[in-house]
C-alpha cells in the first residue's frame, strides 16, 4: 500500500498590471455603457498590461511574491507549472522562461493550456506528482494576458476580460494545522470547443496577413451558451468533490468561484447553498482574468486576512475547451 504524502499551500502571490481600464473606456470605442456592463457582468474596471509586457513578466512577479510568503527559494523548487493560454511565445513554454527568470535551476517546467481552469489543472497535476513523492516543492501559476487577444470592435467580448497572474508554492505538510489540498477535479468536453476559441495563430490558421485582416487572432465566444454550461459544470464539479470528501456546503469557510460574471457566481453559490458573505469577489475590479482569476482572488483574500490557516476553501472554474474543475483545500 502506497502512503500518499500531504500537499499543502505554503505561500500565495499575485501581480496585477498597474493600468486600470474603467468601463467608461469602452463607452468611447463600442456601443455599450457602464450600466450595461455593470448589471450584466458585475465588472466596473479591469487591469491591462502596458505594451511590451508578456506572460512571464507577470508570472515571475507573482511567483516571487508566493516564494517570499512560503520562505522557499527558487533553487529549492523541483516543479514549475504555468497555467496559461497566452504564453509569451508559441515555443518554448512560459514555464521554461519563468524557470530562467527565477533561477530555479533544478525544476522541471512546463505549461498547462486549459483556459480559465488552467490553475486548477496545474494544481491537480502538481498534487499527484507530490503525493507520490516525485517532487517536493512546486510552483503553480495561473496567468493570462487576454487583452491582446481581444477584438476591441466586438462589444460582446472586449468588455469582459483583464490581465493578471497569481501563484501558489506547494510543499509537503509537517503535521496538524498545516493545511492540505484535499481534492481536485478536472474535466473537459471537446465537443463544445467552438463555444470559446481563438481560431488564428496556431497550426490550423498560421499567422498571415489574411488571418489578421479577418480578425481571427481574437477571442470568439457564444456568451449565452457559455453562461449555461458554466453554471452546470461549476455546480456539478463542486458537488462531486464535496461528496468525495464527505463535506457539506455549510462546512465551507470560503468559496472562490471563477471570476467571470457576478451573475454566474451568484447562481453557482446559491445552488451550492453557500451564502454570499463566504464568496470571495474580485470580478468588479479585475474582470475575467481567465487562469489568473482563482489564484489572484486567493492571494488577495489571504493577504487581507480573510482566509486564515485552517480554513476550508472551495474553488471552481470553467472555460474554453470546454474545461472545468474544482478544488477543495484546507489552507
Ligand atoms: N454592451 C451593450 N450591449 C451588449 C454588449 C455590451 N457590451 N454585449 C452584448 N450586448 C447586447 C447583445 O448584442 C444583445 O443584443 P440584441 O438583443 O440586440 O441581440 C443583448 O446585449 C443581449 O445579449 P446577451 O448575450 O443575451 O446578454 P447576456 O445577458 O447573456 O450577457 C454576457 C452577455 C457575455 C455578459 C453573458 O452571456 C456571459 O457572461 N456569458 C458567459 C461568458 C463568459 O463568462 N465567458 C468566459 C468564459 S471563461
Amino acid at each position: 500500500m502506497t502512503f500518499l504524502k500531504k500537499v499543502t499551500i505554503k505561500g500565495t502571490g499575485s501581480y496585477m498590471p498597474e493600468r486600470v481600464v474603467p468601463n467608461s473606456y469602452f463607452e468611447k470605442i463600442v456601443d455599450t455603457s457602464d450600466e450595461w456592463i455593470t448589471t450584466r457582468t458585475g465588472i466596473k474596471e479591469r487591469r491591462m498590461i502596458e505594451k511590451g509586457q508578456a506572460m512571464s513578466d507577470l508570472a515571475t512577479l507573482a511567483s516571487a511574491s508566493a516564494l517570499q510568503m512560503a520562505d522557499i527559494s527558487a533553487e529549492e523548487l523541483d516543479l514549475i507549472i504555468i497555467g496559461t493560454s497566452t504564453a509569451d511565445m508559441l515555443s518554448p513554454s512560459t514555464g521554461c522562461l519563468v524557470q530562467h527568470r527565477l533561477g530555479a535551476k533544478k525544476a522541471v517546467a512546463f505549461d498547462v493550456n486549459a483556459a480559465c481552469p488552467a490553475f486548477i489543472y496545474g494544481l491537480a497535476v502538481a498534487q499527484k506528482f507530490m503525493q507520490d513523492g516525485t517532487y517536493q516543492k512546486a510552483l503553480v501559476v495561473g496567468g493570462e494576458i487576454v487583452s491582446n487577444r481581444l477584438d476591441f470592435k466586438d462589444r460582446s467580448t472586449c468588455v469582459l476580460f483583464g490581465d493578471g497572474a497569481g501563484a501558489v508554492v506547494l510543499g509537503h505538510g509537517n503535521g496538524l494545522g498545516d493545511g492540505e489540498i484535499l481534492s481536485t477535479d478536472i474535466e473537459s468536453d471537446g465537443d463544445l470547443w467552438h463555444l470559446i476559441h481563438v481560431p488564428g495563430g496556431g497550426s490550423r490558421l498560421p499567422a498571415s496577413h489574411e488571418m489578421i485582416n479577418e480578425g481571427l487572432q481574437y477571442v470568439k465566444m457564444q456568451g449565452n451558451e457559455v453562461f449555461k454550461h458554466a453554471i452546470r459544470t461549476m455546480v456539478d464539479s463542486a458537488k462531486k468533490i464535496m461528496s468525495q470528501q464527505g463535506i457539506t456546503s455549510d462546512e465551507i469557510d470560503w468559496f472562490i468561484p471563477h471570476q467571470a460574471n457576478i451573475r454566474i457566481m451568484d447562481v453557482v453559490a446559491e445552488r451550492l447553498g453557500i451564502p454570499s458573505e463566504k464568496v470571495i469577489v474580485t470580478v468588479h475590479k479585475y474582470g475575467n482574468t481567465s487562469a489568473a482569476s482563482i489564484p489572484v482572488a486567493l492571494d488577495e483574500a489571504v493577504r487581507e486576512g480573510k482566509i486564515r490557516k485552517g480554513d476550508l476553501v472551495l474553488a471552481n472554474s470553467f472555460g474554453a475547451g470546454l474545461t472545468w474543475g474544482a478544488t477543495l483545500f484546507r489552507f
